[in-house]
């Protein structure tokens, strides 16, 4: 009976040992003092040591202080609550190699509940990690890719504006008109277009951190300052502008400023664009009108233009990313709108038909004063 017992004993000692050692996880089984009793060929592997070696040994035998201290709390820990515990932990191989793993642990008890050790297994996570990180990786690249094309959509208008100063300054030259004010005149307007590439440069490097970037201003002010950048283009074109609003009233928020008038820059830029087109067709008066008004909680800036309604068959495409209808466009404007404003302002953007005309909303949280 006794002989029968132990050759049972020794014949399930052997089959977990090879059912262990097929398993590709680390496993060890330790003490309550925290020296390994049982493990399997994963966590010799692992240790580079024989299995009759690591017997005895304890985690500081064969990883850093650092790891081996943290492994001893936590054993500590579980062998008082009795709860599974699970732990990441990264280390470098005998070959030089960083390998990251999970550890699942688990405290043994006899049977009169006696706790008696602790068992570990380990997970390989060091694929999982890496894909994490190259995920990462490339959000980054997609979000540099995003601020790279928003700068050169932006700079588009204000190089145009800056390339007329300097044809200008061509064109008195040629007729010995250059004096003194016409120089200083051409330094002054040159430099708005190039204040506002500076800036949009700034903003937009900033991006990635754009809680420093928030500032209180109005409406108003932010919209007057966006027509000395394309104010110019327009009164080309002979485009009229109606800005409609109360002037008593204030529209106070507090975001991004200059981000927002680059949304409404696109949006007027659109408008223009189209009206220029039509010029080519029929003789016609554009308007753009840029409306504020304001309810008890938002700001709504409406932008209009009379040069034509969106086809209905693409109204809903408008503001996903390189829809364009135009010849030489990117598509890229109206994208960047919308994430500007319901990513970063937490606001809302719409359009809609309304008879001949375009009509784009924009409403964003406003201050309110007691
Ligand atoms: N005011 C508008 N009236 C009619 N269609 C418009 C208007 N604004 C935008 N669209 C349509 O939406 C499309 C996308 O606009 P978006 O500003 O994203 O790109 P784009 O103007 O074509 O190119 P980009 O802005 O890169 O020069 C336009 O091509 C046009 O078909
Ligand atoms: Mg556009």
């Amino acid at each position: 009976m006794n002989k029968k017992y132990y050759y049972d004993l020794e014949k399930k000692l052997n089959f977990e040992d090879v059912l262990l050692d097929a398993l590709p996880n680390p496993i060890y089984y330790k003490d309550v003092k925290g020296d390994f009793i049982r493990c399997n060929r994963g966590f010799s592997e692992l240790t580079n040591t024989c299995k009759k070696e690591i017997i005895g040994k304890s985690a500081y035998d064969f990883f850093p202080k650092s790891a081996a201290d943290r492994n001893k709390l936590i054993d500590k820990q579980i062998m008082k609550t009795l709860k599974p515990y699970e732990d990441e932990v990264h280390f470098i191989r005998k070959n030089g190699e960083l390998r990251y793993y999970k550890l699942s642990k688990a405290v043994c008890q006899n049977t009169d509940c006696v706790v008696e050790g602790i068992v570990c297994i380990m997970t390989d996570i060091t694929e999982r990690i890496k894909e994490k990180e190259i995920l990462i990786q490339q959000s980054k690249f997609v979000e540099m890719g995003e601020m790279i094309a928003s700068i050169a959509h932006q700079w588009n208008e204000p190089l145009v504006e800056l390339s007329a100063q300097v044809q200008k300054m061509e064109l008195y030259y040629s007729t010995n008109q250059i004096n003194k004010k016409k120089i200083s005149n051409f330094v002054s307007e040159s430099m708005v277009p190039i204040q506002y590439m500076s800036e949009t440069l700034n903003d937009f490097r900033n991006f990635l951190k754009p809680s420093t970037l928030k500032e209180e201003f109005d409406l108003k002010n932010a919209i007057s300052e966006i027509f000395d950048i394309v104010g110019k283009q327009i009164f080309y074109f002979n485009i009229n502008v109606i800005f409609d609003y109360n002037k008593e009233e204030e529209f106070l928020t507090f975001t991004y400023k200059n981000q927002l008038k680059q949304v409404i820059l696109n949006i007027v830029n659109n408008a223009k664009n189209k009206i220029i087109e039509r010029y080519k067709e029929i003789n016609f008066d554009g308007i753009i009108t840029i409306r504020l008004k304001s309810n008890k909680n938002l700001n709504i800036i409406e932008i209009i233009d009379n040069a034509g309604v969106i086809d209905e068959s693409i109204i809903d495409q408008i503001f996903d990313p390189f829809f364009t209808t135009r010849e030489n466009g990117t598509g890229y404007g109206l994208y960047m709108a919308k994430t500007i404003i319901e990513d970063k302002i937490h606001g809302k953007i719409l359009v809609k038909n309304d008879n001949d005309n375009v009509i784009f909303t924009i409403k964003i949280p406003k201050i309110i004063r007691s």
